[in-house]
C-alpha cells in the first residue's frame, strides 16, 4: 500500500479526532470518580485563586489522558502547553518552556517517563518551589543562576507508572489511573461522535461498535470512521448493524474486539509454548513486535478481558482465551 495514503489517513484521523475532543467536564464521558475528584480540585484552586496542584495521569493509551489535561486547562481558564517527554532533550529546552508560561498555566508532558534524567532533575525544583537553577558559562567560569518561575500546573501522562522515578512521582499532589471504559460509556461516546459528524447510526450498530472497541474511546471513534466509509460507499451513509458487522469483519476485528495482533499474540503462546508461561521478549520475537508495545498497548486489554495472566514465570493464556479462539484446552501445570 502507498505509504503516503497511510500517512494522510493518519493525519486526517488525528485532525478528526481533535474535533471530537470534549472541552469541558460536562462533555467528558466516563472516568466518573477520577473526573469528580479532579473537578473538586479545580474548583477549589479557582476559588482560592491558586494554581492547581500537579497532576499525574496514567493508564493504557487512548483512554483520554491528553483530553482530560485539555479539559482541566479549559476549566481553569488558562493556556496549556503540550510537549512529549522524549522531545525535551536538554535542560535549556525545559527552561525555555517553563519561563514562557503565564501564571496558572498548564504544562502537559506526555510520556513523562521518557524525559531525560538531567531534564527530570531540574523539574523537581520547578514543581516544588517554582524556581530553576540554570548553569551559565563553562568550566571555571560556570555559575548557577536561580530563575523564578510563575506558579504553574504540571500535568504528566504516562502508560508506564512503574517507570517513573520515586522523586518525580512524589511531587504530584493528584495521581489518578484511567481505566478502560464500559460498553455503556463507549456507546454514549459513539452517539456523540455520530451527532458531531452528522452521520446517522442505528442503535444496534452503536452497541456493536462499543462492544468491539477494547474499552477505548480512541478506538471507538476510529472504527466509527472506518464503518462510515463503508456506509457511504455501500449504503445511504447511515451506519446500520449489517454494515458495521461487515466493516469490522473486513478489518479483522472479532466479536470481543481482538484484532489480528491480539490473536497472533495468543496463538503464538498456545501453539509454540503450550499456553505458557513464556517470557515477554520471547513472545515479542516470535510475532515480530516490540516488547514495550505489547506490554503497553496489547497486554492491558488482554489481561482485563481475562485472556492472559502475568505470572512470575511469564505470560499464561487462560482457558477463556482457548475457548474464544476455539482451541482445545489441555490445562497448564503452571497457572
Ligand atoms: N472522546 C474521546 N474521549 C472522550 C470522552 N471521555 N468523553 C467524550 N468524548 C470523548
Amino acid at each position: 500500500m502507498d505509504k503516503r495514503i497511510i500517512a494522510n489517513n493518519l493525519l486526517i484521523d488525528d485532525e478528526m479526532e481533535a474535533t471530537l475532543r470534549p472541552r469541558f467536564f460536562q462533555e467528558y464521558i466516563g472516568q466518573t470518580s477520577v473526573k469528580e475528584m479532579i473537578q473538586v480540585a479545580v474548583e477549589a484552586a479557582k476559588k482560592r485563586n491558586e494554581s492547581l496542584d500537579h497532576v499525574l495521569l496514567y493508564g493504557p493509551p487512548g483512554l483520554g489522558k491528553t483530553t482530560l489535561a485539555q479539559v482541566i486547562a479549559n476549566e481553569l481558564g488558562v493556556n496549556i502547553k503540550v510537549v512529549s517527554g522524549p522531545t525535551v532533550e536538554r535542560t535549556g529546552d525545559l527552561a525555555a518552556i517553563l519561563t514562557s508560561l503565564e501564571p496558572g498555566d498548564v504544562l502537559f508532558i506526555d510520556e513523562i517517563h521518557r524525559l531525560p534524567k538531567i531534564v527530570e532533575e531540574i523539574l523537581y525544583s520547578s514543581m516544588e518551589d517554582f524556581v530553576i537553577d540554570i548553569v551559565v558559562g563553562k568550566d571555571s567560569g560556570a555559575k548557577s543562576i536561580r530563575v523564578d518561575l510563575p506558579p504553574f500546573t504540571l500535568i504528566g501522562a504516562t502508560t508506564r507508572f512503574g517507570d517513573l522515578t520515586g522523586p518525580l512521582r512524589d511531587r504530584f499532589g493528584i495521581v489518578h489511573k484511567l481505566e478502560f471504559y464500559t460498553d455503556n460509556e463507549l456507546e454514549t461516546i459513539c452517539k456523540r461522535t455520530s451527532e458531531i459528524y452528522e452521520c446517522p447510526s442505528e442503535n444496534l450498530a452503536v452497541i456493536e461498535l462499543a462492544k468491539r472497541s477494547r474499552g477505548t474511546p480512541r478506538i471507538v471513534n476510529r472504527l466509527f470512521r472506518r464503518v462510515r466509509d463503508y456506509a457511504d460507499i455501500l449504503g445511504d451513509g447511515t451506519i446500520t448493524l449489517d454494515i458495521t458487522k461487515l466493516a469490522l469483519d473486513k478489518l479483522k476485528i472479532d466479536e470481543q474486539g481482538l484484532d489480528r495482533k491480539d490473536r497472533e499474540y495468543l496463538l503464538s503462546i498456545i501453539e509454540k509454548y503450550h499456553g505458557g508461561p513464556v517470557g515477554l521478549e520471547t513472545i515479542a520475537t516470535s510475532i515480530s513486535e516490540d516488547p514495550l508495545t505489547l506490554e503497553d498497548v496489547y497486554e492491558p486489554f488482554l489481561i482485563q478481558k481475562g485472556f492472559i495472566s502475568r505470572t512470575p514465570r511469564g505470560r499464561v493464556v487462560t482457558e477463556k482465551a482457548y475457548r474464544h479462539l476455539k482451541k482445545g484446552y489441555q490445562g497448564t501445570l503452571f497457572q
